[in-house]
């Protein structure tokens, strides 16, 4: 059995992406390994959303690079050793497509989020010593080739790819192209494969998901295939990740009140709180409309989170309009935020406004002060919740050094819940009174 060794960055549709490509590696008679050292096959699944993931992509080839580089022929020249093959794929592969090979020669194969299941025909093709490109921006058709999950309570289910938005920062739209829906009976078959093998939560990915279905015959939508999840037997949780604020609609919300599975669980990426920067940003709504969206959904849907993203120091952003970010996430009282320093990205609108760019230093102070203002919008979330009961999914028992036995899972409304527990309940709903709350977790005790 050959090994392979897999490393992936960036988000949960990358994530997914990994867990098919290993799937079909198996299908070709690989089997994981976690030690480099003993590795035929390395692929990076790489992420191109900030400069920083994309360093880190090379970097880690570079590593690679000369375990297969180290020899040299009879004129000096590097020669590479035939293993272990090096795949490069993912966002960073579809960007630079062939341009990868001059920055890394070693590479054997650069493989674009389009070409995914085009994998076990192009490993034949680079195990007889091919070195190939496939980032064709035409997708290649799914097959039914098994999908090897991370082992975990939630199984990942993309259920549309790619973006029409272009926001002015942002490379998604090049890198996963525009946006498409998977067939709903390939996405449906999958969840009940994943309910069948054990898995207890189900979370449709998409750029956006409230997309789905606009490109469909039938004229589906995320609504219809809520309702159709739902109805798969067993006791199961339903989520879905991410929304466009103001392409969420009222019949998503009744959906979600209606549908016992589904959870009351929203990511709404909001990226600024200013009406100035939004507009530069070419996001489709000001802060005004952003705050009816959160509070329509607060006053409808009973202990809904709701999550967001934001970036410090966007080109030309002042500290006042940084302050209004600040003021946002308070004033909504968001319940989570990733947060990120704006990084220019190749190809995007924003990228080009050189004079405008913040320097460093501002851009980190910023950063720091969002990241601090979240703690404090996450404590306070969480406190809402001492003294209630709520229901846990548990994901993981532990022992810990001071022989403190611990499950933890989550809510309904994706908080973290540490519970003190003699019993390895991994998997289970289980009730808990809420006993305390730190900033990234509650504790709790079994009812
Ligand atoms: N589709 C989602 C987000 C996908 S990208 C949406 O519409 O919001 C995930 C997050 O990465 C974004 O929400 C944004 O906050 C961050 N991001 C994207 N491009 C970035 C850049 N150039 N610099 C810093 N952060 C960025
Ligand atoms: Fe990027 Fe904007 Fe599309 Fe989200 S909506 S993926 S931030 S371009
Ligand atoms: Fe990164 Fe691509 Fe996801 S750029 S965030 S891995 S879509």
């Amino acid at each position: 059995m050959k090994k392979v060794y897999i490393e992936t960055m960036g988000c949960q549709m990358n994530k997914s992406d990994a867990e098919r490509m290993f799937g079909m590696l198996e299908y070709c008679g690989y089997t994981k390994t976690e030690n480099q050292k003993e590795a035929d096959m390395f692929i990076i699944n790489t992420c191109s959303i900030r400069k920083l993931s994309e360093d880190k992509a090379y970097s880690q080839i570079g590593v690679w690079g000369k375990i297969r580089g180290k020899y040299k022929d009879g004129e000096n020249k590097v020669k590479f050793n035939p293993y272990p093959k090096i795949v490069f794929a993912g966002c960073v592969a579809q960007q630079y497509g062939k341009e990868v090979f001059k920055r890394a020669p070693y590479v054997d194969l650069v493989l674009g989020t389009q070409r995914l299941y085009e994998l076990p025909n192009l490993i034949k093709r680079i195990e007889n010593g091919e070195r190939i490109v496939s980032v064709d921006e035409t997708p290649y058709e799914e097959s039914d080739i098994k999908i090897n999950r991370v082992k975990s309570m939630n199984a990942w289910i993309p259920i549309m790819e790619g973006c029409n938005n272009f926001c002015t920062y942002c490379i998604v739209p090049y890198t996963r192209g525009r946006e498409r829906s998977r067939n709903p009976e390939l996405i449906i078959a999958e969840a009940k494969k994943a309910l069948s093998e054990g898995f207890k939560e189900i979370t449709l990915l998409g750029q956006n998901v409230d997309s789905f279905g606009k490109d469909l015959p039938e004229g589906q939508n995320l609504a219809w295939l809520l309702r159709r999840l739902n109805s798969l037997e067993g006791k199961f949780r339903i989520r879905f990740v991410t929304n466009y604020p103001t392409d969420i609609t009222d019949e998503l919300i009744d959906t979600v009140l209606e549908l016992d599975k589904v959870c009351e669980y929203f990511h709404i990426p909001m990226q600024s709180g200013d009406d100035y920067v939004l507009k530069k940003m070419n996001r489709r709504y000001d802060y005004a409309t952003y705050k009816k969206i959160c509070d329509h959904l607060r006053s409808r849907v009973k202990d809904v989170t709701i999550t967001s993203d934001f970036i410090a120091g966007f080109p030309g952003e002042t500290e006042e309009q940084f302050e209004n970010t600040l003021k946002a996430m308070s004033e909504l009282e968001l319940d989570y935020s990733n947060t990120a320093a704006y990084s220019p990205r190749e190809k995007t609108v924003a990228a080009k406004w050189v004079d405008l760019y913040i320097p460093e230093d501002i851009k980190t102070d910023r950063l720091a002060r969002l990241n601090e203002h979240n703690r404090k919008c996450c404590l306070k979330s969480n406190k809402k919740y001492v003294g209630r009961e709520m229901e846990v999914l548990i994901e993981n028992f532990e022992i810990r050094k001071n022989g403190d036995k611990v499950i933890t899972g989550r809510t309904r409304n994706n908080k973290i819940v540490h519970i003190p527990c003699d019993r390895d309940l991994t998997g289970e709903f289980v009730n808990v009174k809420i006993t305390n709350a730190r900033t990234w977790y509650l504790n709790g005790e079994l009812i």
